[in-house]
């Protein structure tokens, strides 16, 4: 006889998540670990089995099940990326099941002087934002070995998962390709790979619009990027052709929103078959997983 059931409860008594407005206090993180643990909550059940009308209604029960806490460090997590990243695990917390504790990490613990101790022990997935412009010699080493000491750290301290924010090619050719940006972000990417074959994330986003906090100021991005985003992406059939011009992508690319990026960095964190590199289609079909 089909029996279908249906459970209500438990969400209440998943741990809270920590609200964002401390989460900007942890620039210099001093947070405790919480570890895996075994939570206890009450639920309540009621069935209806077929050709039955009334449906009959237990009395709560305890169940103790196995919730896996995330423990996710973002390097650079009070930049705009690093920030929505941040804003969008706390929102997604409880829905999925999952607790996060994030270590937000800017410049004032700079990944070349930082005390890996303090930050990766206990840590389950490392994301970084790391990147900028500036001279030949900054972008090499902010975009390149910034992230590479990050990666090595976190394979040292047994992080199972890195997720690295790189940046995609827009099918520039190879001279400019061969820039200190492209040049220190792909070489992040293969340590990634390299080091996480089986774990590891590069995600490639094109332009990112938002909200872009400067100093006091918020800069709209997404007045102009929300449009250009549906507009590029509602003529990508009649566009397609032309991607073999080089650097037609820096025009027909759709931008990517912040938000996208940071739910797609989501459902890396907990999906373990999510490895490799992502495209901004793959981008956002990873982010549409995660908004479901
Ligand atoms: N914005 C875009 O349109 C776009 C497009 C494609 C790819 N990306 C990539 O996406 C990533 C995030 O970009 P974003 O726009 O969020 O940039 P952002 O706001 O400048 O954030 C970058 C973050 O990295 C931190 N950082 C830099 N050097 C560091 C170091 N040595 N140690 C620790 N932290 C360090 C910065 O800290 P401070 O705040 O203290 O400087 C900042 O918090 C970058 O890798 C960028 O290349 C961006």
């Amino acid at each position: 006889m089909a029996t279908s059931f249906s459970c209500c409860g438990a969400v209440s008594m998943l741990r809270t998540p920590t609200p964002l407005s401390r989460l900007s206090t942890f620039r210099s993180p001093s947070v405790s670990t919480i570890p895996n643990r075994f939570y206890k909550f009450r639920v309540k059940c009621s069935h209806a089995e077929a050709g039955v009308v009334d449906d009959s209604r237990s009395a709560p029960i305890d169940v103790v099940a196995d919730v896996k806490s995330e423990r996710v460090v973002v390097l650079g997590g009070s930049g705009f990326v690093g920030s929505a990243i941040c804003k969008a695990a706390v929102s997604k917390g409880i829905e999925v099941r999952t607790s996060y504790l994030l270590w937000v990490m800017g410049r004032s613990r700079d990944v070349f002087y930082v005390t890996w101790d303090e930050v990766l022990t206990g840590a389950t997935a490392v994301v970084s934002t790391i990147g900028g412009v500036g001279s030949e010699e900054q972008m090499l080493r902010i975009n390149g070995e910034a992230n590479v000491v990050a990666v090595n750290a976190a394979k040292e301290y047994g992080v199972p998962k890195f997720i690295l924010i790189s940046v995609h090619d827009y099918n520039l050719p190879s001279f400019l390709l061969s820039s200190a940006y492209f040049t220190g972000k792909r070489k992040a990417e293969s340590e990634v790979l390299s080091k996480y074959p089986n774990s590891g994330v590069v995600l490639r986003p094109t332009f990112i619009y938002g909200k872009r906090k400067v100093g006091d100021f918020e800069i709209p991005l997404d007045l102009i990027g929300e449009p250009a985003e549906s507009i590029l992406r509602a003529i990508e059939n009649f566009t397609k052709p032309l991607s073999s011009i080089p650097a037609s992508d820096l025009l027909l690319a759709p931008p990517v929103s912040v938000d996208d990026l940071a739910l797609a960095v989501l459902n890396a964190v907990v999906d373990d078959d999510f490895f490799g590199i992502f495209t901004i289609e793959q981008i956002k079909e990873a982010a549409a997983k995660v908004k479901v």
